[in-house]
């Protein structure tokens, strides 16, 4: 058994865990979603410094809620990539004190490595092969999962993330930060097919379209140009007025339905029989029954982890800290914070041996 202490702060969640392999023994997470609304979207050096203020009494109270102390946690876990550097600067920092202090192995973290093992976490007898659908604020990615530290992304967006566009359309419609709930929740009253929108496909230079990448840039221009249309016919867009909920609806609709086409035959080409969903974005309704609908028909099975982990949390990461320290993986006390790093590279982040 391997027990983790694990640190997340590579956006606008200031989170502790403490996590025994694939099961959560504490899990803090302080969100600082309050703040950042104000300004309709993160802003980064708010973000570090808001970290900073409240890391060490996140990593005291991991502690308060359950009956252990340091000699029982064998290594300290932090998300070092991808994120905001000043906001992962923080975690890195906070752990690699921990770390040198208690003398622990310092486990540096892949952000979306942790993202996939958050769905260990609520299914702990899954073992890989499996696909991962990670769609949030900051990515959108279809990744083949073949085991600890082995990754290969199939498909992504090649602009705006899932989660990003929910955001953006959602401040054209002027409904605030974050979009994807109020967009969500307007959806269900309005009718999904009132607007046709642009799936956003992918060319290939051979001709065709690219069977798993996705583009959300002109869908998002696409309800732009919609809004300026009712508007120039005189339809006031009020958020309580019918004709908000449908454009809703419609752009929710176009995007399940995009990323549930493409995750399937991601699937079904690479002979996949689980689909598991990671991300903000794996609340929204529409998503969910879709692509629980498209599994079914194909006899696929599809895990959607509690939403508490499927956002930002340090337990996903503590998780994947805990599979990395078991097999011998150790990160170098100068490993610094990276703002991009493929998944594929992960294991760059384990040059230290014990
Ligand atoms: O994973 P997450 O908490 O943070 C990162 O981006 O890493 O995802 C946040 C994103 C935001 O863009 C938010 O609008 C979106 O997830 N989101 C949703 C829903 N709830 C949150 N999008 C669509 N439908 C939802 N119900
Ligand atoms: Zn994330």
């Amino acid at each position: 058994m391997t027990t983790i202490l694990a640190i997340e702060t590579s956006c606008d969640e200031t989170s502790v865990a403490i996590v025994k392999n694939r099961q959560v023994l504490s899990n803090i997470v302080k969100s600082q979603i309050n703040i950042h609304s104000f300004y309709g979207g993160v802003v980064p050096e708010i973000a570090s410094r808001q970290h900073l203020e409240i890391i060490n009494q996140a990593i005291a109270q991991a502690f308060t809620e359950i009956d252990l102390d340091w000699p029982d946690i064998d290594g300290i876990g932090a998300t070092c990539a991808p994120g905001l550097v000043g906001a992962l600067l923080v975690g890195i920092t906070a752990a690699k004190t921990l770390a040198i202090v208690h003398q622990k192995p310092f486990v540096g973290v892949h952000h979306l490595e942790g993202h996939i093992y958050a769905t260990y976490l609520s299914q702990p007898e899954l073992r890989p092969p499996f696909l991962c659908l990670l769609v949030s604020g900051g990515h959108t990615s279809l990744i083949y999962v073949k085991d600890c530290g082995v990754y290969e992304t199939l498909g992504q967006t090649k602009d705006d993330a899932a989660g990003e566009a929910f955001d953006k359309v959602a401040r054209l419609l002027k409904l605030g930060y974050p979009g994807g709930p109020v967009i969500d929740k307007l959806a269900a009253e309005g009718n999904k097919w009132a607007f046709s929108l642009p799936e956003g496909k992918i060319s290939l230079p051979e001709g065709g379209y690219h069977p798993y990448d996705c583009s959300f840039s002109g869908l998002k221009t696409a309800v732009l140009r919609l809004i300026q249309k009712l508007e120039t016919e005189g339809h006031e867009l009020l958020p309580e007025s019918s004709i908000i909920r449908d454009i809703a609806a419609s752009f929710q609709e176009t995007v399940a339905k995009g990323l549930t086409k493409r995750a399937i035959a991601c699937a079904l080409d690479y002979g996949l029989k689980t689909i598991a969903i990671g991300g903000g974005v794996a609340a929204n309704s529409g998503l969910r029954q879709n692509l629980s609908t498209a599994a079914s028909k194909n006899n696929l099975q599809v895990l959607f982890p509690p939403l508490k982990l499927c956002t930002d949390n340090a337990a996903m990461i503590g998780c994947a800290a805990a599979d990395h320290l078991s097999r011998g993986h150790i990160s170098s006390l100068n490993l610094g914070a990276s703002s991009r790093m493929a998944i594929k590279d992960v294991m760059e982040l384990y040059s230290a041996t014990r």
